[in-house]
């Protein structure tokens, strides 16, 4: 058992507390390899922004928890070294699927994990949530929970449509489940096509997707209900249409990708929601440098010359995310 506390990271708990005060929002960036996280550190760094380092089970299974963890504990170092002096750093679990996963993640050092059981049945959500919380609570990790399921691809939860999370059922599961942060459906979805090209209007100057709006009538209800309470949002990369554009002019395949505009996230900020998720998006940054790379160097074979510009690249989204749309900037000083 080793406390997350013993290597300088910390939970959610003040973290959100103050992202909803101060209408900002924290931002949770899933990493798998060495280049993603150097990248998120040092954008954090920089900005001196609060930052969430999100485990998926397909980084568990790409990179192995164990090596992850290290990692995440080499960069609360790392992030020392940058001079961020008082690093805030929450090492989380994305997307877990089973009390076994979540507590072999607080045993071995996390300070935060997601137990999502938005696809089974109300009352069995509520009980694996709450035994999930019960047990982290003891070691101070704290604990999102899902109500409502998003469209698209959950890891292994898969649902053709979304159904949005519904008011009148949050205060029953917050205050029952005990847990620490709740992510709802209200449009996003994950992947880099969140919506069909027959769900959106075309914009008939540059004849781009524009996707229909998130349901804010839905956020509203919610944190009138649960005022103050700290709301999630995943899927919410927003598919920058240059890295779109880039990878489609240099070989790649990626027609009619779209996601959630960055006004709507800056809005959302503002609000009770206190962290996004934004994956995809670096995913298409790093995709987008490297095929550049190799577009203008056929030769180049050392993968340090096409990993550095990837990381130089996802860095520059990260601190954009950070400083224009979260806001979260300056807030962990
Ligand atoms: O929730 C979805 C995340 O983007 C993680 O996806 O399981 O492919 O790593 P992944
Ligand atoms: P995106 O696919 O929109 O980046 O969402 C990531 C996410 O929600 C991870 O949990
Ligand atoms: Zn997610």
């Amino acid at each position: 058992m080793v406390s997350y506390k013993e290597i300088g990271l910390v939970n959610t708990r003040e973290m959100f507390a103050k992202a909803v005060a101060g209408g900002y929002a924290i931002p949770a960036f899933n990493f798998n390899n060495m280049e993603q996280l150097q990248a998120i550190i040092q954008a954090a760094a920089e900005t001196k922004s609060p930052v969430i380092l999100q485990v998926s089970k397909g980084a568990r299974n790409y990179a192995n928890q164990t090596l992850l963890r290290y990692m995440a504990e080499g960069a609360v170092e790392y992030a020392k070294e940058l001079g961020w002096e008082h690093p805030q750093i929450v090492l989380h679990l994305d997307h877990g699927d089973s009390f076994e996963t979540c507590k072999s993640c607080v045993d071995m050092g996390f300070s935060s994990v997601m137990i999502d059981a938005s696809a089974l049945p109300y009352e069995e959500n509520i009980a694996l949530t709450k035994k999930v919380v019960d047990y982290a609570h003891q070691f101070d990790v704290t604990v999102e929970a899902e109500l409502g399921v998003l469209a698209g691809v959950e890891d292994e939860v898969s649902a053709a449509e979304s159904h949005y999370t519904k008011p009148e059922e949050v205060i029953d599961f917050a205050s029952r489940t005990g847990c620490d942060s709740l992510a709802i459906s209200i449009g996003t979805s994950h992947g880099a096509y969140k919506f069909t090209p027959e769900q959106c209007t075309r914009d008939p100057k540059t004849g781009r997707l524009v996707p229909p709006p998130l349901a804010f009538d839905v956020l509203h209800e919610i944190e009138k209900k649960l005022p103050g309470f700290p709301i999630v949002l995943h899927g919410s990369s927003s598919v920058p249409q240059e890295y779109v554009d880039e990878i489609n002019a240099l070989g790649g395949k990626l027609p009619d990708a779209v996601g959630i505009p960055e006004e709507q996230l800056r809005e959302a900020s503002k609000s009770a929601v206190c962290k996004i998720n934004i994956d995809s998006d670096s995913r298409l940054a790093m995709t987008a440098a490297i095929r550049r790379v190799f577009h203008d160097k056929p030769g180049e074979f050392d993968p340090r010359k096409y990993l550095g510009p990837a990381r130089d690249e996802m860095k520059k989204l990260y601190k954009h995310k950070i400083v224009n749309v979260l806001g979260s900037d300056g807030k962990a000083e």
